[in-house]
Order: C-alpha cells, then sequence, then structure tokens
C-alpha cells in the first residue's frame, strides 16, 4: 500500500487575515445551500469559541478556535483581530434598495403625519414624481458623491452588499444615467452595489396620457440598459401598473436575460405574490397584503419574499407583511431597508432587523437570517456571499455584544466595531477606514 505523505506546514492554506476571540460565530450556515425557509429560517448555525481565517478575499477557516493552528498558517504580516468575545456574523445585505436619487422628501413625512395617503400625495404629482424632477435635474457626478456617502453609512452599519434600483429616470437617458451610477460604485469601495433596472416605477407626467406609449419605453428601456442591470422590477400596484403590464413586461426581462423582482402587494392585494411565482421570480418584495393564495404559491415556486418593515410605519399603514404565517407557509424571508426618500430614509439594516422582531414578532435569529443568507440568495448572490463558509467571500461584522439577541434588543444602539469586506478590515473601531 502506497504510503501517505506526512503533512508539512507548507501544506496548510496561510491566511493574510485571522479573527479570534469569537465568542459566537453566526455562520448562517445551518442545513443545505439555498435559502432558508420554515424551521431552517431560524438556524443561525452558531459555533462557540471560534476562530474565522481568510486568504486574500474568501475565506480559508470557520470553526472553532483551538483548532485554528493545525488548519490554516498565519503569515507573518497578516491582519489580525481580536474580536474582543463578542458575535461574528455575515455583512448584511441590503437586498431591496432605491440607492441612487437626488433630493429628501421631509415635507411629505409631515403632510402623511396630518393625515394624507401616500397614493394622494402620488395622485397630485408628488411622491416618486418629485424624485424623478430633482433626480433628472441632478449630474452623473452629484448622483454618484451622493450615493457613495450614503454607502459609506451602510458599510458603519454593517451592510456589505447593497441592491440599488433605478426607477427615478423614467426616460432612457435617465434610467440609463441611475444605472451607470450604480455601476460605477460597485466595488468603487469596499461594497458590491447589485443594479436592477426600476422602469416601471411610477408613470411619469409626459407619459400621463399615454399609458401604452410608456409601457413600450419600458421595453426599449430593457433591451438596451439589460448590460447595466441585474434584475428587473416593477411597482405592480392600484396606481402603478397593473398584474397584466407588469407580466408583459417581466416577460421581456426574463427573455433578455434578467432577474425578476416585484414591489408586490405591498397598499392592496393586487395579485403581485401570485404574478411572482408565476414568473419565476427571485424575489416578491413588500407583501403586507399577501392573500393565503399568494403565500402557497410562493412558497410552492420557492420565491423568497422579502420584507421591509419601515415602510408601513412611514406610510401610516395599518398592516405589516404576515411574517409567521409566511415563515409557516414555507416561504424563505428575507429583510431590507427599501431605502428611498419617500417611504422609507432608513440606512440601517440593524433597525430593519429591530424592526422585524418589534413589528413583525420575528425571532431574532429568523431575522438575523433574512437580512444575511437570505437576502443574498434574493439579489442571486447566495453562493459567495451571506454565510460564513469556507470558499465563500470574507464579508462579515462584529459586535460587542456577548449573544445576537442583545443587536434587536437596543433598537437603532447597535452597530458593529469592525466590518470585514472581501478578507480586508473596512471598519474599525466603528469608524470608515477607507
Ligand atoms: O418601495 N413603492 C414604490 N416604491 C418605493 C417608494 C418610492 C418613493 O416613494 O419614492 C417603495 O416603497
Ligand atoms: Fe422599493
Amino acid at each position: 500500500m502506497e504510503e501517505r505523505p506526512v503533512p508539512t506546514p507548507g501544506d496548510k492554506p496561510e491566511a493574510t487575515l485571522v479573527v479570534t476571540g469569537i465568542r459566537s460565530c453566526l455562520t448562517m450556515a445551518a442545513g443545505d445551500a439555498g435559502p432558508a425557509g420554515g424551521e431552517f429560517q431560524e438556524e443561525v448555525g452558531e459555533l462557540s469559541d471560534a476562530a474565522i481565517a481568510a486568504r486574500g478575499e474568501n475565506l480559508i477557516y470557520v470553526g472553532p478556535a483551538n483548532r485554528l493552528p493545525a488548519s490554516v498558517r498565519v503569515a507573518s504580516d497578516a491582519a489580525r483581530v481580536d474580536a474582543g468575545a463578542g458575535v461574528a456574523l455575515p455583512g448584511f445585505v441590503d437586498c431591496h434598495t432605491h440607492l441612487v436619487f437626488a433630493g429628501w422628501r421631509a415635507e411629505e413625512f409631515a403632510q402623511r403625519i396630518a393625515g394624507a395617503s401616500y397614493q394622494q400625495i402620488l395622485a397630485a404629482g408628488g411622491g416618486i414624481l418629485s424624485t424623478v424632477a430633482a433626480t433628472r435635474a441632478a449630474s452623473e457626478e452629484e448622483l454618484t458623491e451622493r450615493a457613495q456617502r450614503r454607502l459609506e453609512r451602510m458599510l458603519c452599519a454593517g451592510t456589505t452588499t447593497v441592491e440599488a434600483k433605478s426607477g427615478y429616470g423614467l426616460s432612457l437617458a435617465d434610467e440609463a444615467k441611475i444605472l451607470r451610477v450604480a455601476r460605477r460604485l460597485d466595488g468603487s469601495g469596499p461594497w458590491d452595489v447589485v443594479p436592477t433596472l426600476l422602469g416601471a416605477h411610477a408613470l411619469p407626467g409626459e407619459y400621463q396620457e399615454d399609458r401604452d406609449g410608456y409601457l413600450e419605453l419600458v421595453d426599449e428601456m430593457i433591451e438596451t440598459l439589460v448590460d447595466r442591470a441585474v434584475f428587473v422590477d416593477a411597482f405592480c400596484e392600484v396606481g402603478a401598473f397593473t398584474t397584466r403590464e407588469c407580466r408583459r413586461l417581466f416577460e421581456k426581462g426574463r427573455e433578455a436575460g434578467l432577474g425578476i423582482k416585484l414591489h408586490a402587494d405591498q397598499l392592496s392585494n393586487s395579485g403581485g405574490a401570485a404574478l411572482a411565482a408565476e414568473l419565476g421570480a427571485n424575489s416578491a418584495d413588500h407583501l403586507d397584503f399577501v392573500s393565503v393564495d399568494g403565500m402557497a404559491a410562493l412558497a410552492e415556486a420557492g420565491v423568497i419574499g422579502v420584507m421591509l418593515p419601515t415602510v408601513p410605519l412611514y406610510v401610516g399603514a395599518r398592516r405589516q407583511a404576515p411574517a409567521a404565517r409566511l415563515q409557516s407557509a414555507g416561504v424563505p424571508l428575507a429583510l431590507a431597508t427599501d431605502f428611498n426618500p419617500g417611504t422609507s430614509p432608513v440606512d440601517s439594516m440593524g433597525i430593519v432587523v429591530a424592526l422585524a422582531c418589534l413589528q413583525m414578532r420575528m425571532s431574532p435569529a429568523a431575522a438575523l437570517v433574512a437580512a444575511t443568507r437570505n437576502a443574498a440568495y434574493a439579489v442571486g448572490r447566495g453562493d459567495r456571499i451571506g454565510t460564513l463558509e469556507v470558499g465563500k467571500q470574507a464579508d462579515l461584522q462584529i459586535y460587542a455584544v456577548d449573544d445576537h439577541a442583545e443587536l434587536p434588543y437596543r433598537f437603532g444602539q447597535q452597530e458593529p466595531a469592525v466590518v470585514i469586506k472581501a478578507g480586508k478590515v473596512v471598519v474599525e473601531d466603528g469608524v470608515f477606514a477607507g
């Protein structure tokens, strides 16, 4: 029998970054690969007294601290991070944002508090359309600069990947401008940006009398901008676009090779979830008014339900997405900020996780799985990010707490001490390291 060679130190992979002193490491890697639904929604894959090592961008060790020396060699110039007996978990994936826009809308915030509805403001030419006017007027440089600052803030709050929708241009040139900005920002700092074409966000002023003309223009956007986006999205709602109109656009997008996402059942039960299931969408987002049949259809088709708990809060809606019922129906749930100037000027995934616990009664474990692993699948990147597993990108965050429940427990007050993106320390002592 051939003798097996004795392993030498040279056989062990060499780490360029090592994290030790982790009291609790939430790998999010329980069960089989894929989005975690049903009972797996609660499984954070916890390791106690853990260590993590990366070589370049990728993880080469995630396991018990005492087995680290036998598994990896640590280069003399490797970066070393002491987690201070804290909690480590994957970087947040904010899988639904409208990142690129100009102008805030605080005046509408006040109007809504005084009783005006979101749809009344939109029908009067405000809402989305006022952000469209401001975004059209802004230069590409200005939009890039603003969005870059937002990404820095998000990173300091633990978000390492951000989906970014267009939808505030609503002309070929302006949608192209927004998607160019999103593309430029991808990798311009320590974050990944996933661009989505949302041409069917609202009917712009110049097409108010010509719906068909606008739908043809969105077709043209899909044809022309397909290489700049990964997903196509639409606002499927009374006062926005009908399921019939959305189906047509999505078929076109799918033919062009784009994945599908949709704003579904946000303000009423408009059949969005059923449409998402029928078309094999990556995700159906909002779902505040999803029907029982809609939930069953999503579960059956394996569509991820993205819940956006800041939105009902901001629009003064009486309903939240029914997290517990979606989870028991078997729909894998993700969470996102929906960051935008109208319905969610909130850029913090930590706040979203806390609201999901407080308002939707998700367990802290389920909400954290939703904000990491399932959100990564919602942007089609589940094979690279969202869990801490050897071979995946080393995107992680460390909190100075004893237990993961302390994150949502201290609403709005927990930010990571350390953020690591693609194997590099990018936030240290809570400060962006550039
Ligand atoms: O996801 N619902 C449609 N779009 C956004 C809001 C956009 C806006 O009000 O500017 C949303 O809530
Ligand atoms: Fe949205």
